[in-house]
């Protein structure tokens, strides 16, 4: 894509192709499915409407941030509450892939109900090259099932419609830049959400740990990007370990859990470099998540892998 604008016109014309009469548009609050929404709405307006699932898998106060984006939007927008459903679709699974499967099972049944409640086959979501190049296909292996390619099954009644595919994340946060969407480089957050971010077993306790710790690093590395201690990092997070570790507060013993700590810098995603950060960031770091998850997590790592060998998320 060398024109944004060129490209609105060309997506909005085979949108509007391949999507007769109405359409529902799978949005996650990213910069990929925003983008494919907009594009919606200038293709379609009020033959769309976008649904956004709660998975009880974000992180802290997106929800509330969806929902102002798209409040000012000419979309219609409705937040569909599912954190039960994928709880127990996740319950007793820690296999990664076992995971991304069931998240994927759980969201395309949630956008048939969906999609009939509103009268339509055809769901819209932001699928970009990397997704479906990661995803596997013949001539590749499966590094990773993107939740919203693998997870689609042979027998859904569901027409894909995808007006991102052939982009790649730069191309995206371009056509973001121009569409006037806020933050257009703010960083990735993978489509099964906190659920890869917790290794083994997703409980709800579990999730909330995580949820607490991705808000730390995401709080800490934001400040330390606007005092200019560091450059902006391509991704910033927090991954909730399988391991229980000792550690002691005040006299007391405590059998608890451990973060480990992730920045990375790349430009596409496909090879990143572990992020050199200065002691004092990450000492801020290991001790916010201790304090406010003491008890529960007790030891904090930094991740110095690159991918590869490693991938940037756990799983
Ligand atoms: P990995 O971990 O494979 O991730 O190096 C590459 C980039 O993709 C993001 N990611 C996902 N994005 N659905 C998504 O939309 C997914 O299932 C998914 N898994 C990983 C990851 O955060 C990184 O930016």
């Amino acid at each position: 894509m060398n024109d944004p604008a060129a490209f609105v016109a060309e997506a909005t014309a085979k949108l509007r192709a391949d999507v007769p009469g109405t359409a529902i548009v799978a949005v996650s609050g990213g910069i990929d499915s925003t983008a494919a929404a907009v594009l919606v709405e200038r293709a379609l307006g009020d033959r769309a409407r976008a649904i956004f699932v709660d998975t009880g898998l974000l992180r802290a106060g997106e929800v509330e941030r969806v929902r102002a984006f798209f409040r000012d939007s000419g979309l219609r927008f409705e937040v569909v509450a599912a954190a039960d459903r994928f709880f127990a679709a996740l319950d007793g699974v820690t296999d990664p892939e076992e995971k991304r499967r069931r998240i994927g099972t759980a969201f395309v049944r949630l956008f048939e109900a969906e999609a009939e409640r509103f009268g339509t086959d055809r769901l819209v979501q932001g699928t970009i090259a990397p997704d479906w190049i990661e995803s596997g296909g013949s001539l590749r292996d499966t590094i990773k099932t993107h939740h919203n390619v693998g997870g689609i099954p042979k027998d859904s009644r569901l027409v894909l419609v995808e007006p991102l595919r052939d982009l790649y994340k730069d191309e995206v946060r371009a056509l973001a830049r121009h569409l006037g969407i806020p933050s257009p480089d703010r960083q990735p957050f993978p489509g099964p959400g906190l659920a890869v971010r917790v290794n083994g077993a997703v409980t709800p306790e579990r999730v909330r740990r995580a949820r607490v710790a991705n808000a730390i690093v995401e709080a800490e590395v934001e400040r330390a990007v606007a005092d200019r201690t560091i450059p902006r990092p391509w991704q910033y997070f927090a991954v909730l370990l399988p391991a229980r570790t000792v550690g002691v507060t005040g006299d007391n013993r405590v059998y608890g859990e451990a973060v480990s700590v992730r920045l990375v810098e790349s430009v596409d995603a496909m090879t990143a470099t572990a992020m050199d950060v200065p002691r004092p960031l990450l000492k801020a770091i290991a001790e916010r998540i201790t304090r406010e998850l003491s008890g529960e997590v007790v030891r904090v790592l930094y991740d110095v892998t690159d991918k590869p060998p490693a991938t940037i998320e756990w799983e």
